[in-house]
């Protein structure tokens, strides 16, 4: 099988097909401008009668171009809602925008993508932002083959021919590792492995050549060999590309080995915000050291590991953010608000993302000791490939 690097060259072997001339090209990314920025963002669902779900209250994140902004968090905390949001995946209804912006860098320009039409945010869909699926497997058509699925992703976005669309299938697949992709064009799904399958998904997210792409436990489904050649091959096309990812994980050491910068959420809201080196060395909200705290070591011998729900249940533990004298308390919904809070009257009013410290934000408590406070909203440009004192990807944790 031809290597995945190899596979990423621009004259990668096996006969690599030229791009057609028409292929289309983003324009340069300025690296220095945010790709995509998530302002209070706010999604709920209806409850057949209920209280409306309060999926996400209240997001805000940050992805630069060129950069990986890995979203972690339990089951149910808003990871998906906030990705679909972005491209208008959330059924409407049940689901409702119920404020918030997601500007993003659209080649026409900074566009917030709450307010496009149906028809404009298509036309961003799969072509400047793509996304690939938390369950991939259900996501291609058992009935019709691979080539046919991509050329029509293809053609639907771009404006090529149809032998056009037929060579970039071919490059795409060629460039995520898929061999003899002329004859693999004609296969059906259920014709690939699991593994190939993901691979598909990704040849069909990457052909537009999008500069975000939503990546929603992309290599969940997968055995961690190929696991790591995907994110590996993701990271490549990200460098050659400028290409934004928001990578969606449960896996912690997906995150370590991929993330710039990292967005813990719970239930609806961020939590803990930080460079990925920062957040793994210095975690400060309580949740994000118990996810830490319960992740084994190698070179640590223990009995037992420590769970998320020891260390949340631990009072001392939420009582270590720099003002904790004053007053300043990590928020966490299982607990009574603390008996000074101040909370603003306004949706979410309170909580408050808070950069504790220089670029690491941590969610707390509206409390008096934060009433008047206003905080940068988080927005690192840090990528560690370009961080002399890490040695660039080699330093990775
Ligand atoms: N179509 C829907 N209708 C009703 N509720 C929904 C819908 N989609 C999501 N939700 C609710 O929104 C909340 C957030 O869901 P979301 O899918 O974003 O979680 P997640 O963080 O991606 O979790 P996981 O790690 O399991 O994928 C959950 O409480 C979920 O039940
Ligand atoms: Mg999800």
């Amino acid at each position: 099988m031809t290597t995945l690097a190899a596979a990423n060259t621009p004259s990668a072997p096996n006969g690599s097909v030229a791009a057609p001339a028409s292929r289309k090209v983003h324009k340069s990314l300025d690296e220095k401008k945010p790709l995509l920025r998530v302002q209070d963002l706010a999604v709920s669902f209806d409850n057949r009668g209920g209280p409306r779900i309060q999926a996400v209250d209240g997001v805000r994140m940050t992805i630069y171009p060129r950069q990986t902004l890995a979203v972690v968090g339990e089951s149910g905390c808003g990871k998906s809602v906030t990705a679909m949001s972005t491209l208008h995946l959330v059924p409407r209804p049940p689901g409702r925008f119920d404020r918030g912006r997601i500007l993003f860098q659209s080649d026409a320009g900074e566009r917030d993508l709450v307010t496009l039409s149906e028809p404009e945010i298509r036309s961003l869909r799969g072509n400047e932002i793509a996304m690939i699926f938390q369950e991939p497997m259900t996501s291609l058509n058992p009935v019709y083959t691979i080539g046919d699925q991509i050329i029509e992703a293809i053609l639907l976005h771009q404006k090529v021919s149809f032998s056009e669309a037929q060579q970039i299938a071919v490059q795409s697949m060629r460039e995520v590792g898929i061999p003899n992709p002329e004859q693999r064009l004609k296969a059906y799904p259920h014709q690939f492995s699991g593994g190939m399958r993901q691979r598909v998904m990704i040849a069909m997210a990457l052909a537009c050549q999008p500069k975000l792409l939503l990546a929603d436990e992309p290599t969940t489904a997968l055995d961690v060999t190929i696991q790591a050649q995907i994110l590996e091959l993701l990271r490549e096309i990200q460098r050659q590309r400028q290409m934004g990812i928001m990578l969606i994980t449960h896996a912690l050491g997906v995150v370590a080995e991929n993330a710039d910068v990292v967005c813990v959420m719970y239930a609806g809201r961020v939590v803990e915000y930080a460079n990925v080196f920062d957040l793994f060395d210095r975690p400060m909200h309580p949740y994000t050291r118990g996810l830490l705290a319960s992740i084994p070591k190698t070179r640590e011998k223990i009995d037992r590991l420590v769970t998320i729900r020891e260390v949340v249940d631990n009072d001392a533990e939420f009582r270590k953010l720099p003002g904790a004298e004053q007053g300043v308390r990590p928020w966490w919904p299982w607990h009574q608000p603390p008996a000074d809070l101040a909370a603003r009257p306004e949706p979410a009013g309170d909580y408050f993302l808070q950069e504790v410290r220089p670029n690491h934000w941590v969610g707390v408590w509206r409390t008096k000791a934060v009433a008047d406070h206003e905080s940068r909203p988080p927005d690192l440009d840090y990528r560690i490939s370009d961080d002399p004192s890490r040695g660039g990807v080699a330093g990775r944790v």
